[in-house]
């Protein structure tokens, strides 16, 4: 089939569907590529490198529809890319089926296919084509980088000959993709960081990546994401008073705020009122990144920076993808490829739409000349409901006690048997077996029941370091091999050579993976 990628019209937006390498991976799949004039510049992609790549570059957006099976793009058509589509023809791009159903109809009407970037369900296997993930990654970072620019400070702490700079505060609002990657932006910049989701699941994750979660002193344990496609649902009125007192206590201290939260198709909810803002410092910095969608700021104007009179900067870019063209371009290009890759499973350039796939049928909204919005829940859960541990009944301490001996009687029962048993094996064997095979059979059997003892105490996570010891430790064939390097014959000291050299690799070799192993486990 031909793929071909349509240039971005939207006022600002300097991303492109397809890149030199994505095009060479789609090349790959048994498709041909072509491209219009210029589509990439803006993302420092030349029409040369394209055809480089082996694509074909056209003069205008009507020769690329006309020539494409496929038609890519970032931003959903405008009227006149709505027109061009013909019936049979595909559309890959963000569509945002909810707010544009009118263009959807129009599509569908025409017999377009039409594929929602936006759509692509939240499940493990469709995260290589999650480019709503991949984008708002960027968004988090670049969030970050933008407070930088407009915060008149240092992010890290500083004890200089000039002074002492304590390190900047800042509060990531929503601890999701945008949310987790401000958080690492924020950590390796110094910066003394907290977070706080509705999902009290992320606290761990905020945690390991070195900030904060701030907790509230509330009993309603907030919400559950796999029972909404990982997303959060709504949260309770009180609970939300809860947290906007724990925010108007956090607000006089914080130097930047970053806003994240939005629950997928509603506004977002105003979670840094006014009176938070006139609670900050001066200089302080909000980027609100759900500006797109009203902004958990009360301030935020969409699409613009604004300073309010006690000096606070409120960024309300709805743009931080497109600030990052090469990279949002090249990320959002595998996004489409990996799903082209799934449209294309025997790789021979035919395009099966195959509707019983979850992913395809999720981010599938016009097929057949039918809106095929919204599909129907997917089949696998998007994360694994966690089941709710069940809390241990308290015990009284005679309770416990009788508990414990009746354990130790069970588990003294098991091994009375089992050694019983063992026993009358041996004496069978013996019976049987001559003298000089039951002293070493009776220790290779106590040598795999102290093992077997051994092993079974190792928590499970430890395995793999310790059979890499394990490797090292049995590599005792090396005193074996260093007495026989002695021999006169040349064949054997070249196999005793051979076994030292190996024994080596071995010993070093599970010495160091055993090490690197361990490395994992401590806290840095
Ligand atoms: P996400 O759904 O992964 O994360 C949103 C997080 O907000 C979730 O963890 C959710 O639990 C949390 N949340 C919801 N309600 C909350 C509340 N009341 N209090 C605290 N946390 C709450 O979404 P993702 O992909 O991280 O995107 C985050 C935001 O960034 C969205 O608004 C998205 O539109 C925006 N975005 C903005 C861009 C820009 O250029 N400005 C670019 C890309 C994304």
């Amino acid at each position: 089939m031909k793929i071909g990628a349509l240039g971005e019209t939207f006022e600002g937006e300097n991303r492109v569907a397809m890149t030199p390498d994505s095009a060479l991976q789609l090349q790959k799949l048994g498709h041909v590529c072509v491209i219009q004039s210029g589509a990439g510049l803006k993302a420092g992609f030349t029409d040369a490198a394209y055809t480089a790549a082996g694509v074909e570059v056209l003069p205008n957006a009507a020769a690329v529809a006309a020539a494409a099976d496929v038609l890519v793009k970032v931003r959903g058509p405008d009227a006149e890319e709505a027109k061009l589509l013909k019936s049979g023809q595909t559309l890959i791009s963000f569509f945002w089926p909810a707010q544009n159903e009118a263009l959807l109809k129009q599509l569908a009407g025409q017999g377009a296919t039409v594929i929602a970037m936006d759509m692509v369900p939240r499940i493990s296997r469709a995260q290589k084509m999650d480019a709503l993930s991949s984008m708002a990654n960027l968004a988090g970072y670049r969030a970050v980088i933008e407070a930088a620019n407009n915060f008149p400070r240092f992010f890290t702490g500083q004890v200089t000959a000039a002074g002492k700079v304590p390190p900047a505060k800042v509060l990531v609002v929503g601890a999701g993709v945008a949310g987790l990657a401000a958080i690492g932006a924020s950590v390796s910049l110094g910066a003394i960081t907290y977070a706080f989701d509705v999902r009290p699941e992320v606290a761990e994750q905020i945690n390991s990546m070195g900030a904060e979660f701030v907790y509230l002193d509330f009993a309603e344990s907030q919400t559950d994401g796999a029972a909404t496609g990982g997303y959060a649902a709504p949260s309770s009125p009180e609970f939300r008073e809860a947290q906007l007192k724990k925010f108007r206590e956090l607000a006089p201290e914080m130097d930047i705020v970053i806003t994240t939260a939005l629950i997928p198709g509603r506004p977002a909810p105003k979670l840094w009122t006014e009176d938070m803002v006139a609670m900050m410092k001066r200089g302080s910095v909000i980027v609100d990144l759900a500006a797109e969608r009203g902004g958990n700021c009360d301030l935020t104007v969409p699409d613009q920076k604004i300073v309010t009179d006690n000096g606070v900067t409120i960024v309300g870019y709805t743009d931080f993808p497109s600030r990052m063209a090469t990279q949002a371009s090249t990320l959002y290009s595998n996004n489409i490829r990996h799903m082209l890759a799934d449209l294309t499973p025997k790789k021979d350039g035919v395009i099966d739409q195959n509707m019983g796939d979850d992913v395809i049928r999720g981010a599938t909204v016009a097929h057949g000349g039918d809106v095929t919005w919204p599909p129907p829940p997917p089949k696998i859960a998007a994360i694994a409901a966690q089941k709710p541990k069940e809390k241990a009944k308290e015990l009284t301490p005679e309770e416990r006690r009788a508990k414990e001996v009746a354990e130790f009687k069970a588990q003294t029962r098991n091994q009375v048997g089992l050694l019983a048993i063992g026993g009358g094996l041996l004496l069978v064997a013996g019976y049987f077996a001559p003298a000089s095979f039951m002293s070493h059979f009776i220790v290779f059997v106590l040598s795999c029941f102290v093992g077997f003892q051994v092993i079974w105490n190792v928590s499970h996570s430890l395995h793999t370091p310790l059979m890499a010891i394990t490797n090292a430790i049995s590599s005792i064939i090396i005193l074996g091999a260093l007495l026989q390097i002695g021999s006169g014959n040349w064949l054997v000291i070249v196999l005793a050579a051979l076994s030292v050299l190996m024994a080596g690799v071995n010993i070093f070799g599970g010495f160091m993976v055993t090490r690197r192993m361990l490395a994992m486990f401590q806290k840095s």
